[in-house]
């Protein structure tokens, strides 16, 4: 156990880490729990903190191209240009793993998950490491990720020494997760940067590999991002009938739905999808917290971030296996 504490000390934050240590750190768009990237020892605490399946691979984050570079062995045209227009930034590349990366980072595979953060603080840490940072969202597995300091406190007390704060998630959804075959891109996790960014700056056909079954990348399981209350996504006034005398908490995009709620939460009055998906995590893990029986979300427009934002609604609503 650990007397976890929350902090702004960079150079403590940096001391820790050396020393084989967890500390969680803020990013664009989500907390992340970091480990030394280079020690087995450190990267086995993470997947022990977490509760997190052995399976399921981990980013590395680093500060700049160059650090990046030494951990693939080849980075591919559309790959370039996308680090060029969007890193630092929410997008994640997967490309063929050097031999500095352990296997514990990639589960086995032979492709590594590699990620520049566009967070000053983030960089500002990573940029006095001589190793890179590996980092999942830093909840307990399968709960909607933290976009605050408090967030992570609420998952991960006890378990972790330190969470250096950086304040609120900007983007506040996911890396969008991208592979290369071919003269493909393919996305493999819908995130803070949108298909049409993507397709736009590379010219090449974009294609969306999500795959429940047997996910490349398990952010994709069905059942993830989850609220211990029920949440069911679509029409909410049609979902309404069928909880008739219960206590309900609507999720709206820009426009109440009219409907009698003991609590409803727009994302963006101003219909802006990238500020629906900045409050997206918050107002879940606020509406988990409240006395209601059970969530009720709207589908987005299933453009831009858009997307990304049904994508975690859906995930949350999955119930099965
Ligand atoms: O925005 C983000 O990406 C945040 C922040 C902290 O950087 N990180 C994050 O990590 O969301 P995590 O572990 O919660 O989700 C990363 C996803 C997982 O679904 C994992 O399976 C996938 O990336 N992944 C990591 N390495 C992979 C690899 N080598 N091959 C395929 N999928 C990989
Ligand atoms: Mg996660």
């Amino acid at each position: 156990m650990y007397n976890t504490v929350i902090g702004t000390d960079i150079e403590k934050a940096k001391a820790l880490l050396e020393a084989g240590e967890l500390v969680a750190i803020p990013t664009e768009t989500v907390y992340g729990l970091a480990a030394n990237g280079f020690s087995e020892a450190a990267i086995a605490k993470i997947y022990a903190a977490k509760n997190r399946p052995q399976f399921n691979p981990l980013i590395l984050h680093v500060a700049n191209l160059e650090q990046a570079q030494k951990l693939v062995t080849e980075i591919p045209e559309a790959c370039e240009r996308l680090m060029q227009a969007l890193s630092p930034g929410p997008i994640t590349y997967l490309l063929p793993k050097s031999a500095l990366v352990p296997d514990l980072v990639t589960a086995g595979s032979s492709r590594v998950a590699i990620r520049i953060p566009n967070h000053a603080m983030a960089l500002d840490l990573l940029s006095r490491l001589d190793f890179p940072l590996a980092a999942p969202s830093a909840n307990p597995s399968g709960y909607v990720s933290p976009v605050s300091a408090d967030h992570v406190m609420q998952g991960l007390h006890g378990k972790i020494p330190y969470i250096l704060d950086g304040g609120s998630c900007h983007v506040g959804l996911e890396s969008t997760i991208v592979g290369f075959e071919n003269n493909e891109v393919i996305i493999h996790r819908l995130g803070g940067i949108s298909a049409e960014q993507i397709t736009t700056i590379t010219g090449v056909e974009v294609k969306t590999s999500l795959s429940h079954a047997s996910p490349t990348a398990p952010g994709q399981l069905k059942s993830h991002y989850a609220t211990s209350k029920p949440l069911l996504i679509g029409d909410v006034e049609q979902l309404i009938n069928d909880f008739i005398g219960k206590k309900i908490g609507l999720l709206m995009f820009d426009q109440s739905a009219g409907v009698a709620a003991e609590k409803e939460i727009l994302l963006s009055p101003s219909g802006s999808l990238e500020e629906a998906a900045a409050g997206l995590f918050r107002a879940m893990r606020l509406l988990d917290q409240s006395d209601l029986d059970v969530i009720l979300a709207e589908r987005f427009p299933d453009m831009g971030i858009g997307r990304a934002i049904n994508d975690r609604l859906e995930r949350a609503a999955y119930i099965g296996d």
